[in-house]
């Protein structure tokens, strides 16, 4: 129906702010798309802007997690609270996470997903994404690379799901972490020739 359309529109929108892209911009003076690994993303923004702040650089970082997990959150709180149906809030879950990956606002480029997909799986799957969350924390202490210790949560909330509910109708789940991993395979191709950035 129509409210359904127009929150999967909403959503698409709001996922498609770059909020890496503006932040680093406006703060730091410096193109996140030219820099680094070219991503939007937190990584790279901490990576690029501690070139030449290392402090400006966290609270960048922070900040764009943060808002990035966050545009998808908020238009799933009001969509919870208008009272869509389940099927509907994975629509819309799934659509913030194309808008961030190919944004209306970029010529359909984008970022890689994975603090939007964080976002929304916080909100319609919190169990599995804290165990996501735990498995990428060990993994970014111990392997110290974003991405590979983003695709190794993604496996483990994509298990997790299975595991925990395996009930649900896993579609939703099996495309965001499709998009995630397609947007990663660049990174993939530098991990196997040895070339991947760490962050620190
Ligand atoms: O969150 C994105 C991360 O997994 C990889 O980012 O900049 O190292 O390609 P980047």
């Amino acid at each position: 129906n129509n409210t359904n359309v127009q929150f999967f529109i909403l959503a698409y929108l709001a996922g498609g702010i770059p909020f890496g892209l503006l932040l680093a911009k406006w703060f730091a003076g410096v193109d996140v798309k030219a820099s680094g690994s070219g991503s939007i993303g937190a990584t790279n923004v901490l990576r690029v802007v501690k070139e030449t702040n290392p402090i400006l650089a966290k609270k960048l970082g922070a900040a764009t997690l943060a808002l990035d997990a966050l545009k998808g959150i908020v238009v799933l709180l009001i969509a919870m609270a208008v009272g869509l149906s389940e099927a509907t809030l994975w629509g819309i879950a799934v659509l913030a996470v194309i808008g961030h990956c190919f944004s209306p606002y970029l010529n359909f480029e984008g970022g890689k997903g994975v603090a939007t997909g964080m976002g929304v799986m916080m909100v319609m799957l919190p169990i599995e994404t804290i165990i996501a969350l735990v498995v990428w924390a060990i993994g970014a202490k111990v392997i110290r690379i974003s991405s590979l210790s983003s695709m190794t949560a993604l496996l483990a909330l994509v298990i997790a799901s299975f595991v925990l509910k395996p009930e649900m109708a896993h579609a939703p789940v099996l495309i965001i972490a499709f998009i995630l991993f397609y947007k990663h395979i660049p990174n993939f191709i530098r991990l196997f020739k040895g070339e991947e950035k760490r962050v620190i």
